[in-house]
C-alpha cells in the first residue's frame, strides 16, 4: 500500500490531451502549484476570482492554496465533490483545472474553474484543459450539463467557453470582496459541445467514479 491512490482513489486519475496531463494535485506537488501562481496569473489589481487568492502576499499564498486543496479533499463526498486537477505541460506545472458537482446523481451537472500562469496563457492550453474535463464529464461521468461562469469582463475565460460551444446562461450580480461584480454564467451540453479533434485518454476512472458514488 505505497501508492497514494491506494488510500485516496482519485489520485489514480490521469487525463491526457495532446499537450497536457491533468491529475489531482498531491501534497508534494503543492509547492509547484504555489510557484506557478506566484509567477503571476492575472493583471495586478484585477483578479478574475471572487476571492482574489492569487494576489495574496508571498507569505500567505502557500498556506492559503494548501488549505484550499486540503479543504476540497476533506469535504469530498458523493453529494458534493471537487477534483482539483493540476496541469502539467512538458513536465512543468502550469495551472489548475477544477471540476466539481453538487447532487450529481440527481442533477447530472458539473461546474468548472481554471487558471494558468501568465506565461502559459494565450496558446490554446486553457481551451485544451477545459475541453479535457468536459469530455471527461460527458463521456465518462455521463453528465448532461457542464456549467461555468466568469466576470463579465473576463474575455479570456469567456473566449474558451465560446469556442467550445458554451451558451450564455444569464448574468448575475455577486459581491466580490464587497464590490459588485457582474458575473456571466455559461453552459454546454453534449449537443452543443464543440468537441476537440483529439481523443481524451483517461486512466484511473473506475476507482475515482466508485469513490464519487457513481
Ligand atoms: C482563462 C484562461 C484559463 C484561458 O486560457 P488561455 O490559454 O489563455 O486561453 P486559450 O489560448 O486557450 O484561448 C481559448 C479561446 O479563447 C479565445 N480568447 C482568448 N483570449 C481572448 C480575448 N482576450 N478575447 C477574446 N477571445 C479570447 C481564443 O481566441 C480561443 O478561441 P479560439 O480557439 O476559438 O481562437 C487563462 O487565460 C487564465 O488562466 N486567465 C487568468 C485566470 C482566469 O481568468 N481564470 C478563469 C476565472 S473564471
Amino acid at each position: 500500500m505505497t501508492e497514494p491512490a491506494s488510500y485516496w482513489p482519485p489520485f489514480a486519475l490521469v487525463l491526457t490531451t495532446p499537450r497536457l496531463s491533468l491529475r489531482p494535485i498531491r501534497d508534494e506537488e503543492i509547492p509547484a502549484a504555489v510557484q506557478a501562481a506566484a509567477s503571476g496569473v492575472s493583471e495586478p489589481g484585477r483578479s478574475p476570482f471572487s476571492t482574489p487568492w492569487n494576489e495574496f502576499s508571498a507569505e500567505d499564498l502557500g498556506p492559503n492554496m494548501a488549505q484550499w486543496y486540503w479543504r476540497c479533499r476533506g469535504n469530498m463526498s458523493p453529494q458534493e465533490w471537487t477534483l482539483l486537477l493540476g496541469i502539467w505541460h512538458d513536465g512543468e506545472f502550469i495551472g489548475c483545472q477544477d471540476i466539481g458537482a453538487k447532487d450529481f446523481a440527481t442533477l447530472r451537472t458539473v461546474s468548472t474553474g481554471s487558471w494558468l500562469r501568465k506565461s502559459a496563457q494565450g496558446r490554446g492550453l486553457g481551451k485544451e484543459m477545459r475541453a479535457a474535463v468536459v469530455c471527461y464529464a460527458f463521456d465518462h461521468l455521463k453528465a448532461d450539463v457542464a456549467e461555468s461562469e466568469a466576470a463579465a469582463w473576463n474575455e479570456k475565460s469567456l473566449g474558451v467557453s465560446r469556442s467550445l460551444g458554451y451558451e450564455l446562461n444569464g448574468v448575475t450580480r455577486a459581491s466580490w470582496g464587497g464590490t459588485m461584480q457582474e458575473v456571466q454564467k455559461v453552459r454546454v451540453t453534449p449537443t452543443t459541445f464543440k468537441r476537440p479533434d483529439w481523443t481524451l485518454k483517461v486512466q484511473g476512472h473506475e476507482p475515482t467514479a466508485k469513490f464519487l458514488g457513481l
